[in-house]
């Protein structure tokens, strides 16, 4: 695949729940290190289009490819290159910060998970979290345990669900500049959806 090529292109998705249509002919492409924002108010659709990229249901039509490869032909080789984050879901909280990155480095099948977690803890300064007991973080600290969660299999492609939706603005400010320097420095494409327009 040449350089150029978009990591992700999207064409034409329609999902309708019933009668309702919750995307209605949405299309868009991600080009390789880019950062790309779906931005739309609550009830727009940027969940069900995240699912819809995560393979939890499948589209009424249009259609997707990923890393060059139709969606649902290839879905478990591109799910291997992608990984999720989003403000609304939790890491089992009576697990200590790093035997979650250790049950999800496990799941992933990462090679050397404990180097790999001591590596994502310093990345996103967090190696003082480790030990900490993860239901008990503030939203900025989850924030970071979550990325740290979703950087272990070395993603091609990360889909953010509202990152910072529960930052107060200097966090989310934080959050955002340490989403840049990871994409600096590994180039990774990241598909974020956020409500906020301003
Ligand atoms: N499983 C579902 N069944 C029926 N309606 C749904 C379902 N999931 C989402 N919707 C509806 O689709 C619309 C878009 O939802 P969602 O993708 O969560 O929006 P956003 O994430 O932009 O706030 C909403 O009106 C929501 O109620
Ligand atoms: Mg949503």
């Amino acid at each position: 695949m040449p350089d150029s090529s978009p990591i992700l292109r999207a064409d034409r998705l329609v999902k309708r729940f019933d009668s309702f249509t919750a995307l209605d002919g949405l299309s868009f492409e991600v080009a390789p290190g880019e950062s790309l924002g779906l931005l739309g108010v609550n009830g727009a659709g940027k969940t069900t289009a995240m699912n819809l990229l995560l393979g939890l249901t499948t589209p009424t039509s249009g259609t997707v490819e990923v890393f060059g490869m139709e969606f649902w032909e290839h879905r478990t080789e591109i799910l291997r290159r992608i990984n999720f984050s989003s403000a609304y879901t939790n890491l089992p909280s009576n697990l200590l910060v790093w035997q979650n990155l250790l049950v999800f480095a496990r799941l992933y099948r990462v090679p050397q998970p404990k180097q790999r977690i001591d590596e994502l803890l310093e990345l996103l300064d967090i190696t003082h979290l480790r030990k900490s007991v993860t239901g008990r973080l503030s939203a900025g600290e989850s924030t970071r345990v979550n990325l740290a969660k979703a950087l272990l299999n070395q993603p091609r492609l990360l889909l953010l669900d509202e990152p910072t939706a529960s930052l107060d603005p200097d966090i989310a400010d934080r959050v955002r500049k340490l989403l840049r320097k990871l994409q600096a420095e590994t180039g990774i494409s990241i598909l974020y959806t956020s409500h906020w327009l301003g």
